[in-house]
């Protein structure tokens, strides 16, 4: 049985084949025709953070597969009072047939994961986001940008940032990564990356540049200053990243073709501008649709190698 907690616990097949199945249940989705890959099965959704695109596309997702979201709030549910982690996991594992966690650390996720007797999905940690990095994969390939890209992600060195080093390592495209000074990428994460880049023949280039990262590139990417949880560092974070807003003066220096991604919510007049949002608002919203095909074709992989 697999589970989804991080993309660097796939290969680049692996990928490829879960982006695959996406393409295909999309272009299925579309035609409205719903074919029941998950017939009568259960997805437990359980969120001890906020949630707009990760709730709707994986209970909407579930449904079109034939099978039932279960919305798990940990305001409603006994993990919120202090049940733990690893009795939650037990306990749902039995009546579920797959599980989604949103949760704070990533140690949490994998307590839940070793509990688990159903594959578990990463529906967002402290550490990585890598269900909406499939759907941004999916999005650079409907508009043309999957082709030897060259990104750059401009922003904190966050669970966003962290993903996009995953994807790139392990799909072997160039990323520039621009933090500002104190808000770098985990080091470990780094290091992990940067391995997987030797093998993948990625290109990863870190520093603290944002004008030099987004010279040339096809896809800029940034993501919130603010992430869940760090809403008291607010203050702070606006001042420290001055500089790193993704404006128009900061878009002139990729190619004049290059899309901008955002996996949302934007958060306009800080980490991109509303010319530049609105400018690109075609593919960001395709991007957020793409959560729901994207995450089928995770679910329903996962299904398929649950005796591997
Ligand atoms: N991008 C994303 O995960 O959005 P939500 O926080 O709304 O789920
Ligand atoms: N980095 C953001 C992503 C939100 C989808 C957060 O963790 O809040």
């Amino acid at each position: 049985m697999r589970h989804f907690l991080t993309l660097r616990d796939f290969n680049k097949e692996e990928i490829l084949e879960m982006i695959t199945l996406a393409q295909k249940i999309k272009a299925q989705t579309k035609q409205k025709h719903y074919v029941p890959y998950m017939e009568r099965q259960a997805l437990g959704m359980i969120f001890e953070k906020s949630s707009t695109r990760t709730r709707v596309s994986f209970e909407t997702g579930i449904y079109q597969l034939g099978g039932i979201g279960l919305f798990l709030s940990s305001n409603d549910i006994q993990l919120g009072r202090g049940e733990p982690m690893r009795d939650t996991a037990r306990v749902i594992s039995r009546m579920v047939d797959m599980v989604m966690i949103r949760t704070f650390s990533q140690k949490k996720l994998d307590e839940f994961a070793a509990y688990s007797n159903v594959p578990v999905i990463n529906g967002l940690t402290d550490e990585y986001h890598p269900v909406q990095l499939m759907a941004d994969y999916l999005t650079m390939i409907e508009f043309g940008k999957a082709d030897n890209p060259v990104c750059a992600y401009v922003g904190d060195g966050n669970n966003m940032a962290h993903s996009w080093l995953m994807l790139a390592a392990k799909l072997g495209f160039e990323l520039r990564v621009s933090t500002p000074e104190g808000y770098e990428c985990d080091a470990a994460v780094v290091v992990d990356a940067m391995r997987f880049a030797e093998e993948s023949g990625a290109k990863l280039i870190i520093g603290n540049d944002p004008g030099a990262a987004v010279t040339g590139a096809d896809v800029v990417t940034t993501d919130t200053w603010v992430s869940m949880g760090q809403e008291d560092e607010k203050e702070r974070r606006v001042a420290d990243f001055t500089g790193y807003i993704v404006d128009d003066t900061m878009m002139s220096h990729a190619r004049d073709d290059a899309i901008f991604l955002h996996c949302l919510p934007a958060y306009r007049g800080y980490e991109v501008s509303d010319a530049v949002f609105e400018a690109h608002a075609e593919v960001i919203f395709s991007e957020a649709e793409n959560r729901l095909h994207a995450q089928k074709g995770v679910m329903v992989w996962l299904d398929a190698h649950r005796d591997s």
